[in-house]
């Protein structure tokens, strides 16, 4: 497969321009330029078609990052654009509430197990903030054990290395624990007796939830007086109709769904069970945009959709295809490399040759995947409209891609390989 010369002037003529003007370049850092390979990763996209994007100058990729999780069925889905054109005819946005609502709180409880009532937002940070806000209004404490990343608000990112611009006053109120290691929430709540209101936490990364660790979180908290929380704003939708809960069988009290659930559509909800719900008529939690239409009538859709047709199954398939041909052909090639999690959402593992993870080989091979029309972002996200072709074509790149940074991995050092810059991690530590 000829690796085909791209074309990124464009791309590289905005970045400049927005480096005199957008800090970060960026309004989410997960799409900025320095996550990916500098230099050779387009960064600009400007269009987007099933599962293909094109970037401004106007190169195809097979995307494997999906807006970040949020496009579930593929771009420009003709029949969430229907949703939204049929309404963007009536209105955007209006004065009084919208019927929509009440008919996305049904959905959403008929769809997911602790759902009885709902509440709406734009972002995933919104909902499990709100989540947060509920269980510490409802249990009168203000301390929270956590486990996973759950937003940009100050409450969550204290605990983040980067914090600047956080009060410090917030560090004592955040405790994180450690995914499949029981001990160290159980730690938490000796050391802070009848303070926790809530553990928040990702029902699953990529690590599969050893030992039934969910259902001894959930034992502790209750044990505890707390609440506990899924923040499903990655596993929603994806994982199963009733999100990661329903896949893993341990329903929460509180959840909070954003990302997929409008095939792209800025909405997100907090959903749970009535008792705890009920609060919000007295807690703060209210936006302009919380209840705005088009997006409503995205959700519906897309929920809609994913019921009626086998978009989850074809999701956990296609995904599966992906990692078995991933880790047969590393095995093959005699690479130490692994796709390691779930088939909707899966990471590619690279081990040197101390046979821990070397993110430098994994950026190596982002770099010689996107060079032949394969973008790929930390994880790969799968959508309903990754064809068969798309599978085939994604793996014969990932075999080129595979031999290159075996070469680079026999000779101990990717640097004579690199034509860009090496990605780097969201959360840099920031020096005070
Ligand atoms: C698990 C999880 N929770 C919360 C959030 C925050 O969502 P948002 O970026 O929409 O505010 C994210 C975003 O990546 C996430 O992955």
């Amino acid at each position: 497969m000829p690796v085909f010369q791209r074309n990124l002037s464009k791309s590289f003529d905005y970045l400049a321009r927005a480096e005199e003007l957008i800090p970060c370049q960026t309004q989410c850092l997960s799409k900025g330029p320095s996550v990916y390979v500098k230099g050779v990763y387009p960064v600009y996209l400007n269009r987007g078609k099933g599962s293909h994007v094109w970037d401004v100058d106007g190169n195809e990729y097979i995307d494997y990052i999906m807006g970040l999780g949020s496009i579930i069925l593929g771009y420009s889905c003709s029949s969430t654009n229907r949703a939204v054109s049929q309404q963007l005819e009536k209105a955007i946005n209006l004065s009084l509430v919208h019927p929509y609502e009440v008919e996305l709180a049904e959905l959403l409880c008929q769809t997911i197990p602790c759902a009885e009532m709902a509440r709406f937002a734009k972002n995933g940070s919104d909902a499990t903030s709100a989540a947060v806000r509920i269980a510490r209004a409802h249990t009168r404490r203000e301390k929270i054990a956590y486990c996973g990343y759950h937003g940009w608000q100050d409450w969550h990112i204290i605990g983040t290395e980067r914090n600047l611009g956080v009060p410090r006053a917030l560090k004592g109120l955040l405790f994180r624990f450690e995914y499949n290691h029981i001990e160290t929430l159980e730690r938490i709540f000796e050391e802070n007796k009848g303070e926790i209101a809530a553990v928040i936490m990702e029902p699953v990364g990529v690590i599969e939830p050893k030992n039934g660790f969910l259902e001894k979180v959930k034992q502790l908290a209750h044990e505890n007086g707390a609440l506990f929380i899924f923040d499903e704003i990655l596993t929603g939708f994806r994982f199963a109709l009733g999100g990661a809960q329903e896949y893993f069988g341990v329903i929460p009290d509180l959840a909070a769904f954003g990302k997929a659930m409008a095939n792209g559509m800025p909405i997100s909800a907090v959903v749970g069970k009535k008792e705890f719900m009920e609060i919000c008529e007295e807690v703060f939690f209210s936006m302009t945009f919380g209840g705005e239409i088009l997006s409503l009538a995205a959700a519906i859709n897309t929920i809609k959709e994913l019921k009626r047709t086998n978009a989850l199954a074809h999701i956990w398939h296609q995904g599966q295809r992906l990692k078995d041909g991933f880790n047969s052909l590393a095995r093959q090639i005699g690479l130490d490399a692994e796709a390691v999690g779930y088939p909707p959402r899966f990471y590619l593992l690279f081990r040197g040759k101390d046979g821990r993870e070397d993110v430098n080989l994994r950026g190596l091979f982002m770099q010689e995947c996107v060079k032949r029309g394969v973008l790929l972002g930390f994880a790969s996200v799968i959508c309903y409209s990754h064809t068969d072709e798309d599978i085939a074509k994604t793996l014969g790149v990932w075999e080129e891609a595979l031999r290159v940074v075996k070469k680079a991995a026999d000779g101990g050092d990717v640097t004579p390989y690199m034509e860009g810059e090496m990605p780097r991690e969201v959360f840099r530590r920031v020096e005070r």
